[in-house]
């Protein structure tokens, strides 16, 4: 039987995952490595890293217990989006590649919308300028690493540095590409007025294909390191939220995600461009061709988790490692035994900063109504609740926009947790739906091979023929309703501390 493999360079890893003609996981490999921050607020990684643990994830997939890896036909690529690698005239790598969740850029930010105008810049690329995007990376370096801007000749996106290095290709997709602020969405090309304006060279960027078109095939040094078949086609694939809205089924209108993972995205299909006019939430093309997404990312939802987890719960990290059981069930069912809204405790998830729907790097955590009452399994609930209040601000604004909303589909490790479900389904008084697959972004980016390989004629049949719904979340009548003052206390603390957030960044 025919094989396809998805790569996923993700922010803690690259996974790996192979999966045959009907959609079914035979193997899957995770390679970890480190995120750097050499500074606060920066966040940066080393594409050697990326490399390394590409080639070791392919080489363990290759060699898995039930692939036989002359049965591989083609490999579809995705990683974590707006990332930017620089190379030189020799394609090397000139420094660190700066990430998505880095927050270095507010002035190249302001600079950018003062040079294009607000209003214009949205009706140029679709979106504002946001710290974690890939034009105010460009203007960062050139301001303040001046020398090694002048020897820069590529910039490529994470997942597109392993595709040259896979292939010896330059190529992107138009998922991936709308994130760079470079790129019209509309037409699906790079912005050449734009890129003009600000003076960013068109030839820093490589070509941009539709997510299941084949950009190059692997090169023999990556199938000898690796055990995959040399001249495998190697798909365009999408950024990893494109992905994984492929990878969740997100192909029609009325069906949305909400994955939890380190950060939390509320993803739904546009049939044609539609944009919120202050820009809050992304317009992005999507991996099905000709068609777009919208998508709101709060920066830190299971990322509050994990920092709660590792900053206040020694205690159930210490008896997880006795029993072998995972630190996150200890914190969630004491989270289950506290009252909604956790008697009166607001938990604001900012702890990066945020993008939707605040669009402020300045932004930060915040527990408001401690009381004497409150225990950690208060702080526990509040940051759930927290999350999920997050979340329902991006599909507030979806609302706004005419979204059709009817079906939620959970994804991401925060779907895991019962409570979350319950609670998310609660707070967006929608119903939030579990899938039969699990594997977030990765699989997509399989599934977009799968087309290319001809094994499937579109992305929506290969995406109707592998994914269904197996269980439903329902809101709870009398409690969802309950939740509408609190996120309306929610909208109003980050409102009344936004102004302090600013000056105690100016502080600092
Ligand atoms: C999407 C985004 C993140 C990264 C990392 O806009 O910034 O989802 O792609 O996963």
């Amino acid at each position: 039987m025919s094989l396809v493999v998805g790569v996923d360079v993700g922010t803690s890893g690259t996974k790996a995952l192979a999966i045959d003609e009907r959609g079914k996981v035979v193997a899957s490999a995770t390679v970890e490595y480190p995120l750097l921050s050499p500074k606060p607020s920066w966040a940066e990684q080393t594409p050697s890293d990326w490399k390394r643990a590409t080639l070791e994830a392919l080489s363990r997939l290759a060699h898995s217990p039930g692939v036989k890896a002359a049965d591989i036909k083609g490999l579809g690529l995705t990683g974590q989006m707006h990332g930017s690698v620089f190379l030189d005239k020799d394609h090397n790598v000139l420094r660190n590649a700066i990430l998505w969740c880095d927050q270095r850029t507010a002035k190249q930010c302001d600079d950018i919308t003062s040079k294009v105008g607000a209003q214009r810049l949205i009706e140029m690329v679709c979106n504002p300028a946001l710290t974690g995007f890939t034009a105010p990376k460009i203007l960062w370096l050139r301001e303040n690493e001046p020398k090694v801007y002048e020897r820069v000749r590529r910039v490529l996106l994470p997942k597109d540095y392993i595709r040259y290095e896979l292939t010896g290709e330059f190529a992107t997709d138009v998922a991936d590409a709308s994130g760079t602020l470079l790129f019209d969405v509309k037409n699906r090309a790079w912005h050449k007025e734009l890129m003009s304006l600000l003076d960013v060279p068109l030839d820093f960027m490589p070509r941009a294909y539709e997510g299941p078109e084949v950009t190059g095939q692997l090169s023999s040094e990556a199938a000898q390191a690796t055990g995959i078949p040399k001249s495998i086609p190697v798909i365009a694939g999408g950024g990893d939220q494109a992905a994984g809205g492929v990878g969740c089924g997100i192909v029609k209108s009325g069906v949305i995600s909400a994955t939890v993972g380190t950060s939390g995205v509320v993803f739904a299909f546009a049939d044609r461009v539609s944009l919120d006019p202050e820009g809050r939430v992304h317009t992005f093309c999507h991996s099905v061709p000709g068609k777009w997404h919208v998508m709101g990312v709060v920066l830190s939802a299971g990322g509050s988790l994990r920092w709660f987890r590792d900053t206040l719960c020694q205690a159930e990290k210490t008896v997880a490692a006795e029993t072998g059981a995972d630190p996150y069930e200890y914190i969630t069912a004491a989270a289950g035994q506290v009252a909604p809204s956790a008697e009166g405790l607001i938990f604001l998830p900012y702890l990066t900063g945020e993008r939707t729907p605040h669009k402020d790097p300045f932004a930060k955590g915040a527990f408001v109504g401690l009381s004497l009452r409150h225990t950690r399994a208060h702080m526990a609930r509040a940051v759930l609740e927290g999350v999920a209040f997050a979340m329902r601000d991006s599909l507030e604004i979806m609302r706004g926009m005419g979204v059709s909303i009817e079906q939620v589909r959970a994804s991401g490790g925060g779907a895991r947790s019962t409570l979350w479900r319950q609670i998310q389904a609660d707070v967006n008084k929608a119903p939030l739906v579990m899938i039969n697959v699990d594997e977030g972004p990765a699989y997509g980016a399989a599934l977009l091979a799968t087309v290319a390989t001809g094994m499937y004629g579109s992305v929506e049949e290969a995406c109707a023929a592998t994914i269904r719904v197996v269980d439903s979340c329902e809101p709870d009548v009398a409690r969802a309703p309950s939740y509408d003052p609190w996120f309306a206390e929610y909208q109003a603390c980050y409102r009344a501390l936004a102004p302090g957030f600013r000056r105690v960044a100016d502080l600092l």
